[in-house]
C-alpha cells in the first residue's frame, strides 16, 4: 500500500512519498551547474597575474564569502577581498562579531581577474563555477555569505529553472535562505565597492541594508538548521475505495470546523488558467492542514457535495497562493463561493516586501523554506498550448499527458509550502 509508484498507472488508491532533502550532508548536487565547460574557456587566466586564485582564509567558524572576482590589489597579493572594498567588507564583518580572515574561507563567482575589474560575464561565471561547488564540498560551509549578483549567478545559475531567472542582488539580498540541498544557510548581500560608491556618493541606505544583513547572518552562527521533511499523500479516486477514503477525510474536517476554526491550505492542478472556456476541467486537489502532510487527490465530480461544503465553511480558514485562481475555478467549474478566505501567500509577500517578481511560490519556497526545485519537470505540462490559435489565458495545457502520481505530488508539495510559507508569514 506504501511506495511510490514510477511512471504509468498507479494500483492501490493511496501512495505515501516521505520527501527529505535530495542531497545528503556533505555531497553535492549533479546536474548542469556542476558540468565542466572548461577553466580556461573564458581566457581570463591569460591577463592576470594569479590565475585561478584559490579559495584562502582559516574558516574556524564554517562561513564561507562568495565574492565577484579578485580586483588589482587580490591578484597582486594572491589572496581575496585585500584592497579597499575587501577591507570595508572586512569592518562591516567586524561590527557583527565576525573576524574574516579567521572566521570565514573566502572565494569568487570568478577565481582570476577581469581586465579593468569589469563584472564578470556569464560565460566567464559559468567557466569558473565548478571550483565553488568543489569548495563547498570541501569546506562544509554552515553559511554561505553571496556577496553581490555575481556570486547569486554563480550559486544559483543552472540549479534555477524558472522562467524569471534573475540574479539582482536587488531582489535577492535580505533572505536569510535554508538551502535544503547544502544543508546550510544562504545570506546574499549588497557587494562593498557598491555600499562603498552610494556612501562616497553621501548615500547610506545601501549601507544600512549591508549591516541589517551581515547582522542577520551572524545570528545565524550556531542556529540550528531547519530540514525540510514532509510527506506527501496521494490518492486514486478512481477507485471507489479512494474515494470513500476522501470523503471520510474532508468529512472530518468538516465536523471539526462545526467546532473550531483552523487553517488548511488548498490548491487545484488544472486544464488552465482560466475556466470560462467550454471544457476546462480540476483535474487535482491538495489540501494540507498541518506543517508536516499533505494530502492530494484526482478530482471527481461524486466527491462534489462534500468539497463544496468543505469551500462553503467558514470555520475553515482557506489559505492559497493567489487565492483569486482557487477561488474563480470553484465558482466557475463548480458553482460554488468558497467562504473563509484566510490568507493569500502571494499577497502577504507583497505587503511585507513590495520589491518585484519576488512573491510567487517558487520562489517564496525557495528564500523561505530552502527548496529550490520541486517543479521544473511538471511546469511544461502546465503552459498553455500553442496551437489551435488557444493563446492566452483560456488556453488549455498538457495536464493530461502528465503521470497522475507525479502531478498529485507536485499538487500535494504545492499546497504544503503554502501552509509553511503562511505560517512563517
Ligand atoms: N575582492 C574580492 O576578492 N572579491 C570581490 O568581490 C571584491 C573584492
Amino acid at each position: 500500500m506504501y511506495g511510490i509508484q514510477k511512471g504509468g498507472e498507479m494500483k492501490g488508491f493511496f501512495n505515501s512519498q516521505i520527501l527529505q532533502p535530495k542531497i545528503p550532508p556533505g555531497h553535492i548536487l549533479g546536474g548542469s551547474h556542476r558540468v565542466k565547460i572548461g577553466c580556461n574557456a573564458c581566457g581570463l587566466y591569460k591577463s592576470c597575474l594569479t590565475p585561478k586564485m584559490k579559495p584562502t582564509g582559516d574558516g574556524r567558524k564554517s562561513i564561507l564569502i562568495v565574492g565577484e572576482a579578485p580586483g588589482a590589489e587580490e591578484d597582486k597579493r594572491q589572496t581575496q577581498f585585500c584592497g579597499d572594498s575587501g577591507r570595508f567588507l572586512e569592518k562591516k564583518l567586524k561590527q557583527v562579531g565576525i573576524n574574516m580572515n579567521v572566521d570565514c574561507r573566502k572565494t569568487n563567482a570568478v577565481n582570476c581577474r577581469p581586465p579593468r575589474n569589469a563584472t564578470p560575464t556569464t560565460l566567464q561565471i559559468d567557466s569558473c563555477r565548478v571550483f565553488l561547488f568543489e569548495e563547498i564540498e570541501k569546506f562544509k560551509p554552515k553559511l554561505i555569505l553571496l556577496v553581490g549578483g555575481s556570486a547569486v549567478q554563480s550559486f544559483l545559475g543552472g540549479r534555477i529553472k524558472w522562467r524569471d531567472e534573475s540574479f539582482s542582488i536587488n531582489k535577492w539580498r535580505g533572505w536569510t535562505i535554508p538551502d535544503q540541498d547544502y544543508q546550510c544557510w544562504v545570506v546574499p548581500v549588497f557587494h562593498p565597492s557598491f555600499v562603498k560608491r552610494n556612501e562616497d556618493g553621501g548615500d547610506y541606505s545601501s549601507t544600512i541594508y549591508l549591516e541589517q544583513d551581515l547582522k542577520r547572518a551572524a545570528d545565524l552562527i550556531g542556529a540550528p538548521f531547519p530540514i525540510l521533511n514532509y510527506e506527501i499523500q496521494t490518492i486514486d479516486t478512481r477507485q471507489n475505495s479512494g474515494q470513500k477514503y476522501v470523503e471520510k477525510l474532508i468529512q472530518a474536517m468538516l465536523e471539526r470546523a462545526d467546532k473550531e476554526t483552523f487553517p488548511v491550505a488548498f490548491d487545484y492542478e488544472t486544464t488552465g488558467l482560466k475556466p470560462h472556456k467550454e471544457g476546462h476541467q480540476i483535474i487535482s486537489v491538495a489540501i494540507c492542514d498541518n506543517p508536516d502532510k499533505a494530502t492530494s487527490f484526482l478530482w471527481n465530480s461524486g466527491l462534489s457535495n462534500v468539497w463544496k461544503a468543505f469551500l462553503r465553511h467558514r470555520n475553515i480558514l482557506k489559505i492559497a497562493s493567489n487565492m483569486k485562481f482557487e477561488d474563480t475555478w470553484s465558482r466557475v467549474i463548480l458553482d460554488t463561493a468558497p467562504r473563509g478566505w484566510y490568507w493569500d501567500t502571494m499577497i502577504a509577500a507583497h505587503v511585507e516586501d513590495n520589491r518585484s517578481k519576488i512573491t510567487g511560490l517558487k520562489f517564496q519556497t525557495y528564500v523561505r523554506l530552502g527548496k529550490l526545485d520541486y517543479s521544473s519537470h511538471i511546469e511544461p505540462f502546465l503552459a498553455g498550448k500553442r496551437d489551435e490559435g488557444e493563446l492566452g489565458a483560456n488556453a488549455f495545457n498538457r495536464i493530461l499527458e502528465l503521470d497522475k502520481n507525479e502531478l498529485m505530488i507536485y499538487n500535494g508539495e504545492d499546497a504544503l509550502f503554502e501552509y509553511l510559507i503562511a505560517g512563517i508569514q
